[in-house]
């Protein structure tokens, strides 16, 4: 069975502050989305593309497009129920449109048989401190190791019935959730890392949508 993978493009884009949805904004000559679909459609070993969009937004020619919900989770959701069949299913941001077809197939790759996911992600390079819960001005309270810390990207693969399972979590779950894989975690999921180049960024602000239009011209 083919893989089948879902784009999720319905947020708003609040902190890039564009006037419209953020996967639409122009990148690199562009909306932002299509650069994702394209690297998807490169990948033979997908079948199917489903893109959870903002109301009234038309899917992309080659793909099917779903209403995306309130939150990310939702959106999620509701591509995977817009498909019947397809089996793994991959979750890809449409704010990542640094993705290339090489990622994507090592993440495909990467759901080895006793795994129920495999994300991209990249080794961090920076030292992490976590916050102390005290009041006042921010204070440490430890050092994490480095060496065991990534930071998670998308594309996510999942086996489609662990997927399902995830996302029938109540409301307040999916809604918490900032990827799919921390409910697969949550339900004792095992999830492989797969290590991606850490140019596989997301876009948030306004700098990061800079960055993402210099690396794409750098290609
Ligand atoms: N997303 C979605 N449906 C939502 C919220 C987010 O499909 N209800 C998608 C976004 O389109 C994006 C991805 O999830 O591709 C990651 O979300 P994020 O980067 O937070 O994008 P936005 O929610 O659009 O941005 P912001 O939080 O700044 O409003
Ligand atoms: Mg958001």
């Amino acid at each position: 069975m083919s893989a089948v993978a879902l784009v999720v493009a319905a947020g708003r884009g609040e902190r890039l502050g564009s006037p419209g949805p953020k996967a639409f904004v122009m990148c690199g000559g562009r909306p932002m989305l299509e650069w994702s679909i394209d690297a998807l459609k490169a990948v033979p070993e997908i079948g199917h593309i489903v893109v959870a969009l903002p109301a009234g937004v038309q899917a992309p020619a080659g793909t099917s497009g779903v209403v995306g919900g309130q939150e990310r989770s939702h959106s999620v959701r509701a591509a995977l129920h817009h498909t019947l069949a397809g089996d793994p299913v991959l979750v890809h941001d449409a704010a990542r449109p640094l993705v290339t077809p090489e990622i994507i197939r090592a993440c495909l790759a990467g759901l080895d048989a006793e795994a129920d996911a495999a994300i991209a992600s990249a080794r961090v390079t920076d030292t992490v401190k976590e916050q102390a819960d005290a009041a006042g001005p921010p204070t440490v309270a430890r050092t994490l190791d480095r060496d065991r810390l990534w930071a998670i990207q998308t594309p996510q693969v999942f086996r489609r019935e662990v997927l399902e399972r995830a996302l029938a979590q109540p409301h307040d779950v999916l809604a918490a959730a900032t990827d799919d894989a921390s409910i697969v975690e949550a339900m004792g999921g095992t999830v492989r890392l797969v290590e991606s180049p850490r140019d596989n960024l997301k876009i948030t602000t306004p700098d990061d949508l800079r960055l993402a239009e210099s690396l794409l011209k750098a290609r």
